[in-house]
């Protein structure tokens, strides 16, 4: 197609020009509802989004120049535009009803409605099951969209059923809703079905509030959750505003339809009703099935149930609907509810409640965590009084404060988390969160790394908090094993005092045990045993069993075949744990920093004295030479390691370190603000390494020919 008509601007054939230009619309118009559809309704986009936009901006183009070719169903009255005063109201051929609410479990609220039906159809027992389509009940706002001749003319809400408000405009933005059908459909076609805020659409919009609210921006809020969201974008006067709200669409129903085209059957159910919804470019969820009797609806409850957290967008509830419309109709109404439908609820995952207090608690690897302490609230299922705030940065981003009203979530077995603050109900003068710089266990410093999102306790073993989780890890099977020594056990040791640091497993006895809750002497005896049995152990099961951070059950057994010795290790440069395979900064900064702390060399030299006891070798090998007959320069600053440590690598590994560049250099080695050496080096060709090409050097991992 030529989209590059308007080359020659001073078209002399007006006539033609708009003949022309009026066929060039009608094809891309076409063109552009086709793209459409397979990128927000099917979501599976046949060409580039820059293709689109191209061929978007060409029908722009002809459009102002012919501003009268324009019509309601061109794919650019998707982009908002009108700023209305008000919306007018509009009065629905077919009232939009609500339904009846089921909120019992899944089996009484399915079989209620069921045998409800089953009466009053006068089926007996032994009639059929009666056909039933299963839908999701989606947490939106219910629209009606009016097609006539099949061009979208009218977008209303359900208002109060009788009467909505004209959202036309801001309907119109929504990718998914096709502005045109295609032929043979009715004259006269009205689409029900509700208007919705994906989840992660939704996030991606509160980002870009407060980033405009951090920007000073006035009058932004950031939205509760996506159906206010939704509700909020749909009900906005300025369309230019809507457009910018991520919105979608699932169909559900029919509202009024006139003029039945010659060609088409009339449905006899509803799910073949959905199934042409489909086929006319409406998006109906895949999830919706056809299902017998009360059984049926029972198991698509409770599938429905597992699935709800895994689904990009949020629902509240199932809608079962008889499927056989003249049984429908038999059926008819109550006021305003269908006697045909009723919708299932699950139970509400959010609700309001009060933060009474703000707790640190320090996790089992020393993560400070704080907690949001709640008044009771009932909630997703379960009664919730603590809610998780992750972290510093999310306890601020979110600014929840003790006295705050906030929405609490909880969604299947997830932890209960708060989703935001009611700023509105916030106290006067309530304080910033901020978190303790000492761990609120054993009073050590909190850290936190640069990068890291966690502060972290650094007592260490001598953290009550994190003593658990080292006696956990010491006796797991993959370390020192102890059979039976597990988390209850732990908690009552520890809780009790009765052991503090890891030696004191080893001075048990059998009246200490015996004490402690359910502890038979069977079992005691057979704890004793187990610990004794532990002290024949391993040098790698040892080194991890020490629960060193970043050392994990590979890296322990490098070292132990490396260095041979315990007491080698623990003496270990921090250059000389770099030349282990696989070790980097920053595991051997933290075997540094472990054993730089007096209590941890004295709890390894109580546990030896204690019986524990394994077999020690002489270091694996001699590190290979495999630099001798190098010559290496150091130049500049290198980001982790000191001119000295690099030289003392590189000699462990027989290389020379020189002070100067030439013809016999083999590399040197760069670190920032390198000079001239850098340069001589550069002109001579001489291969040139940062500090991690160092790294892989002295390792041997470097392959290189010079
Ligand atoms: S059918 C005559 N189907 O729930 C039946 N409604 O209280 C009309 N809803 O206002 C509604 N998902 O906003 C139907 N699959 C679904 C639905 C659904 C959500 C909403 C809708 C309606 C309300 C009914």
């Amino acid at each position: 197609m030529n989209l590059d008509l308007f080359s020659d601007s001073n078209g002399n054939d007006a006539a033609h020009d708009e003949a022309d230009a009026s066929a060039q619309i009608a094809h891309l118009k076409h063109v552009l509802h086709r793209h459409a559809h397979a990128y927000y309704t099917l979501d599976a986009p046949e060409i580039p989004d820059a293709e689109y936009d191209k061929l978007f901006r060409a029908l722009q183009a002809y459009e102002t120049k012919f501003p009268h070719l324009k019509s309601p169903d061109s794919p650019t009255q998707r982009v908002g535009g009108a700023v209305l005063p008000e919306f007018q109201s509009v009065r629905h051929q077919v009232p939009m009803l609500s339904i009846r609410t089921e909120t019992d479990t899944e089996s009484s609220g399915a079989l209620a409605f069921d045998s409800r039906v089953r009466k009053e159809l006068a089926y007996d027992a032994q009639a059929p099951a009666i056909d039933y389509v299963a839908e999701l009940k989606f947490d939106g706002l219910a629209m009606s969209l009016r097609y006539e001749q099949g061009i979208l003319v009218q977008a209303a809400t359900r208002g109060d059923g009788e009467y909505g408000e004209d959202v036309t405009q801001n309907i119109r933005t929504i990718g998914q809703i096709p502005l045109k059908l295609p032929q043979n459909v009715p004259g006269i076609l009205e689409v029900r079905g509700e208007v919705y805020m994906r989840r992660d659409d939704f996030e991606a919009l509160n980002d870009r509030q407060r980033k405009k609210i951090a920007g000073g921006a006035k009058g932004e809020k950031t939205f509760v959750n996506p159906r206010n969201a939704a509700a909020g974008a749909v009900r906005q006067l300025d369309s230019n505003i809507a457009a910018q709200r991520p919105l979608s669409f699932f169909a559900y129903g029919l509202g009024e339809v006139q003029n039945w085209p010659q060609n088409l059957k009339p449905f006899q159910t509803h799910y073949e009703l959905l199934q042409s919804l489909k086929l006319w470019g409406f998006p109906v969820a895949e999830q919706t099935r056809c299902v017998q009797g009360s059984e049926g609806l029972i198991q698509f409850h409770a599938k429905v149930a597992l699935e709800r957290d895994a689904l990009p967008y949020d629902i509240d509830g199932v809608v079962y609907k008889v499927n056989d419309l003249s049984l429908q109709q038999k059926l008819g109404f109550v006021t305003r509810e269908p006697r045909w439908a009723v919708a299932h609820k699950f139970p509400a995952q959010e609700a309001l409640t009060v933060v009474l207090d703000i707790d640190v608690q320090v996790g089992r690897t020393g993560k400070l965590t704080p907690v949001a302490k709640l008044a009771p609230v009932f909630v997703g299922g379960v009664t919730v009084t603590n809610a998780t705030l992750h972290n510093e940065d999310e306890a601020r981003r979110k600014d929840v404060r003790v006295g705050d009203t906030v929405i609490v979530r909880r969604a299947g077995d997830v932890i209960p988390e708060v989703v935001s603050v009611v700023v509105e109900k916030r106290l006067a003068n309530s304080l910033l969160f901020t978190m303790p710089q000492v761990c609120p266990v054993c009073g050590s410093p909190a850290l936190r790394d640069e990068g890291e999102a966690d502060y972290r306790c650094s007592g260490g073993l001598y953290c009550r908090a994190q003593q658990k989780q080292a006696f956990l890890h010491f006796a797991q099977r993959r370390a020192v094993e102890v059979d039976g020594l597990g988390e209850k056990l732990i908690d009552q040791l520890v809780d009790a005092g009765i052991v503090n640091t890891l030696p004191d497993l080893y001075k048990l006895g059998l009246t200490a045990l015996v004490q402690l809750d359910r502890m038979a002497e069977k079992s005691a005896l057979n704890i004793l045993a187990a610990l004794e049995a532990s002290k024949a152990t391993t040098l790698p099961r040892f080194i991890y069993g020490l629960g060193i951070r970043h050392v994990g059950e590979a890296t322990a057994k490098e070292f132990a075949r490396h260095f041979g010795t315990l007491d080698a290790f623990m003496s270990a440069t921090e250059e000389s744990l770099l030349a282990v395979p696989d070790v980097g900064p920053v595991v051997a900064k933290s075997v540094i920093a472990f054993f730089a702390q007096a209590h941890h060399q004295e709890i390894v030299a109580q546990l030896r004295a204690c019986g524990v006891h394994w077999e020690e070798g002489s270091p694996a090998e001699k590190p290979v030479q495999i630099l001798s007959g190098k010559t290496v320069v150091l130049t500049g600053s290198l980001p982790t390691l000191s001119r000295e440590q690099a030289k003392e690598m590189l000699e462990a590994v027989g290389a020379k370190v020189a002070g100067s560049v030439s013809q016999k250099t083999s590399y040197v080695v760069a670190g920032a603000e390198a000079g001239s050496k850098l340069d001589k080096a550069l002109a001579l060709g001489i291969a040139v390494l940062d500090e991690a090409g160092l790294l892989q050097l002295v390792k041997g991992s470097l392959h290189d020919s010079a």
